[in-house]
């Protein structure tokens, strides 16, 4: 399946000069939300996953679906100060400043294996956070897998030791 077809380019959003990949049509076209889930589990190395953690906002869409067909579980990481339990946090870099990510302290063990997921792999920015505070929870990042990559901006040098499979590239 052609999964380009179902993204959308917002021209100045949500900035002048930024554009914007959209997957509200993908997640909409009940063939290619099934299928774009099931053409990233075919990405994965090993199907051998305790937990898929996912980020908010966008990484929500598919990581429970992911977690549901890997029979794994999901672990949220929210922004700052949404998660109500103790908390580990990580800051990651922003084009303008700094923004802060958290987990559970208590939501990945010793010895976890875990799958990350994200809509999109930009800067890497992001996904390294998430990489580094699991690893400091204990647990094995097995695998990243993301939607879509944005070849230009090298998330994948920022990635580097961790496998990283992307189901789009731009
Ligand atoms: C977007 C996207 C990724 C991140 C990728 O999220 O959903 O999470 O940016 O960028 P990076 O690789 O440069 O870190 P955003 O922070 O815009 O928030 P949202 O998911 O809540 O929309
Ligand atoms: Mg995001």
């Amino acid at each position: 399946m052609d999964f380009k077809k179902f993204v959308r380019d917002v021209n100045d959003f949500p900035k002048q000069g930024v554009v914007f990949k959209d997957i509200t049509p993908l997640l909409k076209n009940p063939e290619a939300l099934q299928k774009a889930n099931e053409a990233m589990l075919q990405l994965l190395d090993s199907q051998k996953i305790d937990y898929v953690v996912g980020m908010e906002s966008r990484g929500f869409f598919f990581a429970p679906m992911l977690a549901a067909r890997l029979q794994a579980g999901f672990i949220p990481v929210r922004k700052n100060g949404k998660l109500p339990h103790d908390t580990i946090t990580a800051s990651y870099s922003l084009e303008y400043g700094d923004d802060t990510l958290e987990m559970h302290t208590d939501s990945i063990s010793k010895g976890d294996r875990v799958l990350i997921h994200d809509d999109v792999l930009a800067t890497g920015g992001t996904a390294r956070a998430v990489c580094d505070m699991v690893e400091k929870l204990g647990g094995e990042v097995v695998q990243c897998v993301f939607l879509l990559e944005i070849k230009a901006l090298k998330g994948e040098e920022k990635l580097n030791g961790f496998k990283v499979t992307s189901l789009m590239e731009y």
